[in-house]
């Protein structure tokens, strides 16, 4: 009983963080479920890849890729209270999987050199902060997939989400490290 309330005090808590993050620069908003299979698919993951979803939100993309690939490594940073909330609850409920954690950290102070594999869906702003700090930490042939959002370099190819006249297409933008 006592753990169920504090679960509701949580997600309610998390519930106002998260109103409040949609007025900020970086919003805990999530890709939409129905594109998680193809956003997968896009990662190219094997089975010892390490992903990194770098602002990871309610860790859905991490999760999705985790059920295709039960042995790879997942993690996922986020700097916000609800979205790191709703993740640990999410994974508490899947049976506390080893291979998947959640940090609450800056991913402008994380290292996550250890990625073979990264997944962004932020902004421009950020995108472009970041380009420096993933050319010191990672190696050649980590792959970068952004969802909307490019880095300030050609990328490789691109996917389309959904169809494009509709406002909830998504476009992913694939990038190899060189
Ligand atoms: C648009 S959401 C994407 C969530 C998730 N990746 C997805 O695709 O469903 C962006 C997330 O990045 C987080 N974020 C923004 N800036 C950050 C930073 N500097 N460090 C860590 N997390 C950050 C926000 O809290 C938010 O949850």
């Amino acid at each position: 009983m006592a753990f169920l309330f504090i679960i509701l005090v949580l997600v309610n808590l998390s519930v106002i963080i998260y109103i409040i993050s949609l007025f900020s620069k970086s919003p805990f908003i999530s890709v939409p479920k129905k594109f998680l299979p193809e956003i997968v698919k896009a990662l190219d993951l094997k089975e010892a890849s390490v992903l990194y979803d770098l602002g990871s939100g309610d860790g859905r993309v991490l999760f999705a890729a985790a059920k295709a690939w039960p042995k790879a490594k997942f993690v996922g940073i986020d700097k916000n209270f609800a979205p790191i909330v709703v993740s640990k609850v999410k994974w508490l409920l899947s049976g506390m999987p080893a291979n998947i954690s959640f940090i609450r950290q800056d991913f402008f102070k994380t290292d996550f050199s250890e990625a073979t594999h990264i997944f962004t869906y932020l902004f421009d702003g950020p995108m472009a902060e970041l380009y420096p700090i993933m050319q010191k930490q990672l190696r050649s042939g980590t792959r970068i997939v952004s969802c909307n959002f490019r880095l300030p370099i050609p990328h490789q190819s691109e996917v389309v989400l959904g169809n494009l006249e509709d406002k909830a297409a998504k476009k992913l933008y694939l990038y190899k490290v060189a």
